[in-house]
């Protein structure tokens, strides 16, 4: 019997820009490069944190720029929901990344540093921002602050290169510590991202057709964690409107095994988007994650 090929390789028309090369390699260093289990089942190697509902920018690919669909509430992440998070990742070796990105941008949230100085207990902590705030202090705060790489999203053109190389140098960081990722590019160019319609959120650019992928490993490795402690299938999920569980309320493991995810992540394995948001969903979901799905398999019994 042939090996069954989940990894849809349909035929590439673009071609993928430098910046997501890099960030997919180093994506998968961190997602795929250790499986790590408790009680006997693959736990997530990629959690993304919204820490803060609001941005500064109105970015036009970006769901967070229309108010109809991810108003500013302003809402924040507090230290109890971090400290309940840290613990339950300690409870089960979590080996993977936290990063804070998700729906707003994380360093308006005044927090940001006892947050990832918390999180850095458990995990290994990224930040990804639009870098309008940082300065050189802050730079060096958050190395300080146990942060492991800090992504910075250059919007508005190369000019920015030299200005966050040069306070990264009086941050006096170590020079792999920063992360400049050229996302200033047009639409002919996917404005430099791996371009996605956020479940439907977003009609802009030359876009992958709905139904272009069927499987999806997302919910295999990976969560997002809304401001509330909401549980979310995945980064790509902007609706927000089903809830895998609340870290408040449960223990992450416990909501890594119910019933809700369970039902996302076995459909996804057999290519079946069936459930919003996935139903609405383009993006191409196979990329990462192939140890983890495969694991999910044998224990789904899926061939
Ligand atoms: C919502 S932002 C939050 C973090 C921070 N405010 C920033 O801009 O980097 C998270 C990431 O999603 C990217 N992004 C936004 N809209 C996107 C889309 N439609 N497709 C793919 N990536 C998108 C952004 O460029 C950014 O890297
Ligand atoms: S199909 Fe899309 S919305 Fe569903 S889990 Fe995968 S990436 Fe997320």
């Amino acid at each position: 019997m042939t090996k069954k090929n989940f990894d849809q390789k349909v035929k590439r028309t673009k071609k993928l820009h430098k910046a997501i090369k890099i960030n997919l390699k180093r994506r998968t260093i961190i997602v795929d490069d250790k499986l790590v289990y408790n009680k006997e089942v693959p736990i997530p190697s990629w959690i993304e944190l919204s820490i803060i509902d609001v941005c500064n920018r109105s970015c036009s690919f970006c769901p967070k720029a229309d108010p109809k669909v991810a108003p500013n509430t302003y809402q924040k992440m507090s230290m109890l929901l971090i400290e309940k998070l840290t613990n339950d990742l300690k409870k089960i070796n979590y080996q993977g990344s936290v990063t804070l990105c998700g729906y707003g941008e994380p360093m308006l949230h005044k927090g940001v540093f006892e947050i990832t100085r918390k999180l850095a207990e458990a995990s290994y902590v990224e930040v990804v921002t639009n870098g309008d705030t940082l300065k050189p202090q802050s730079i060096s705060k958050l190395y300080n602050s146990n942060v492991n790489k800090l992504l910075i999203s250059l919007y508005d053109g190369p000019k920015q290169v030299e200005k966050f190389k040069k306070m990264a140098k009086e941050a006096k960081v170590p020079d792999d510590f920063v992360i400049l990722r050229d996302r200033w590019h047009g639409a002919d160019k996917d404005y430099g991202l791996k371009l996605t319609n956020r479940t439907g959120t977003i009609d802009i650019g030359n876009q992958d057709k709905l139904g272009t992928f069927t499987y999806c490993n997302y919910p295999s490795y990976s969560v997002l964690i809304d401001w509330n402690g909401d549980v979310f299938l995945c980064p790509q999920d902007w609706q927000r409107r089903i809830t895998t569980g609340n870290i408040m309320q449960e223990d992450f493991f416990d909501i890594w095994t119910g019933k809700a995810i369970t039902k996302y992540r076995k459909n996804l394995l057999e290519g079946k988007r069936c459930d919003s948001p996935c139903t609405e969903c383009n993006a191409e979901g196979t990329i990462l994650g192939k140890k983890h799905a495969e694991e999910w398999r044998k224990i789904y019994k899926i061939s």
